[in-house]
């Protein structure tokens, strides 16, 4: 079929609801075996009522995010579920997205994202201290987000937020970002028949806004009592780049970028953090090379922000954690206007799924996808390959606006906890995604830490 004197074919259909099925406890092996079977061309999942189309290939990667981006927009059965807690902030789309990375983006300029990271350095290693008990096995996602849920409130809220409020904060974001897990799954389910995890959600929303909304009124009445103080948390800066939209609507405009950014920032780097360990657990090559390299950098010293540029091996390897494990595996989009895309005509109103898990496993881009080697970023490697054959932060204008904040983050947790401890892991068998909204390990992985030169 000709489209605008382009010559167009249909997408080929991949039967998917019964690779799910048959993949129902490693729903992510499903979409491998799609991936694999497309080999790059677009093609249709065929799930029934619902039929997205998958979109694997560098150059129509390309063209969703960058060439052709205004015609691919952020609705849709998948964003639907989510809006309650996401609102209409720097996770929506159209206006009232742009007027937020508008207001967000200073934000995040080098200068500030240096100084968060400085007092995200602090943090990280009192959080380390309070949180770790040597010689005690731990939950590792729950070990890590220990660390890193309350690093990011401080960031955000300043010292101005109770240990109470966090302790209410981090299990309500937790519960927010798995409860729709089955329903992202299962998009073509209408909202109005309920789903399980959907009132556990509605009760997260209720404690998040029940936090958020005081601080951002108290952050609101600071700013008018001392117009002049000079606050560096995010809330204030917001209350101060928001200052023209008062009440209620100005209120939630700022609730709705701080729950969005919260929820951006959190899930994805605990998720991050918490594959590094059974990584390092898999690859004692690997793991070495880490720690010599921790060891002769920062020693025995807290771990700052200084060491970060002296450490290129700890930088490779979490480039590498974020090919095999990219925490925001799933981007999926709706195209506003028909399209084609490498050659397929896709409909209007019809859904797109991006993923950069299965972008970043081509045979093509990559040699051996599935095998660990963080030299794949050695200086030079990078050159010769595809823009966009990596793209574990997105691309074009909704590119992560955290990443440079997470790439200081990464090293500083990692680094904070080796430089005093090493880890020990039973692990029987390898580790398998799970699913959620981001790439998690499955529950329950367990490590413990013992003082360094006992282990
Ligand atoms: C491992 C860590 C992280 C990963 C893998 C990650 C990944 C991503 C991805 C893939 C997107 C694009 C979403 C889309 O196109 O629909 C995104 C957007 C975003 N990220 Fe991150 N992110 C990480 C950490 C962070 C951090 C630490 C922050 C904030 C401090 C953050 C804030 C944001 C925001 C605000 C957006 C929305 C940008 C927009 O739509 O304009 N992220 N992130």
């Amino acid at each position: 079929m000709p489209i605008g004197g382009i010559s167009t074919r249909k997408a080929t259909n991949v039967p998917f609801l019964a690779s799910l099925t048959r993949n129902a406890r490693t729903p992510i092996d499903a979409f491998t075996e799609a991936s694999e079977r497309a080999g790059g061309e677009l093609v249709r999942l065929n799930m029934g009522p619902f039929r997205p189309y998958l979109v694997t290939h560098p150059d129509h990667v390309q063209h969703v995010l960058i060439q052709n981006q205004p015609n691919f927009v952020r609705e849709g059965m998948f964003w639907k579920p989510l809006a309650p807690l996401l609102g209409e902030g720097i996770l929506s789309d159209g206006e009232t997205w742009a007027e937020s990375r508008r207001i967000l983006q200073p934000l995040f300029t080098a200068r500030y994202v240096n100084s968060l990271a400085e007092q995200m350095a602090v943090i990280i290693n009192e959080l380390i201290e309070e949180t770790i008990t040597p010689g005690r096995p731990f939950d590792i996602a729950k070990g890590i987000s220990a660390i890193v849920h309350p690093t990011i409130v401080r960031l955000f809220f300043g010292s101005k937020i109770s240990v109470a409020d966090i302790q209410r904060l981090v299990p309500a974001y937790d519960v927010a970002v798995t409860a729709k897990a089955v329903r992202l799954l299962m998009p073509f389910v209408p909202q109005g028949v309920p789903m399980p995890g959907d009132r556990a959600f509605r009760r997260a929303i209720k404690t998040i806004d029940g936090v958020v909304y005081p601080r951002i009124r108290e952050a609101r009445a600071r700013a008018l009592e001392s117009p002049g103080e000079e606050s560096t948390d995010v809330v204030s800066r917001l209350v101060k780049a928001r200052q023209d939209v008062a009440g209620e609507e100005g209120d939630r405009r700022i609730r709705d970028d701080l729950v969005a950014m919260h929820g951006a920032s959190t899930e994805t780097s605990a998720t991050a953090l918490t594959w590094a360990w059974p990584v390092l657990d898999a690859h004692a090559d690997m793991a070495a090379k880490v720690y010599e390299e921790i060891d002769r950098v920062v020693g025995g010293d807290p771990v700052s922000t200084a060491h970060l540029p002296h450490m290129p091996y700890l930088r490779m390897f979490v480039n590498e954690l974020l090919r095999l494990y990219p925490p925001g595996w799933i981007l999926p989009r709706m195209a506003v206007a028909a399209d084609v895309i490498g050659g397929v005509a896709i409909e209007a109103g019809s859904t797109v799924l991006l993923s950069p898990y299965l972008t970043h496993r081509m045979a093509e881009f990559w040699d051996s996808p599935s095998v660990f080697d963080p030299d794949r970023f050695a200086p030079g490697r990078e050159a010769g390959r595809h823009r966009y054959a990596y793209w574990p932060f997105g691309a074009g204008p909704h590119v992560c606006l955290g990443q440079h904040l997470f790439l200081m983050e990464a090293p500083l947790v990692i680094a904070g906890i080796l430089r005093k401890y090493r880890p020990v892991m039973r692990l029987d068998r390898p580790v398998t995604p799970r699913l959620a909204s981001s790439l998690r390990p499955p529950s329950g992985l367990t490590m413990t830490l013992v003082p360094r030169g006992r282990s």
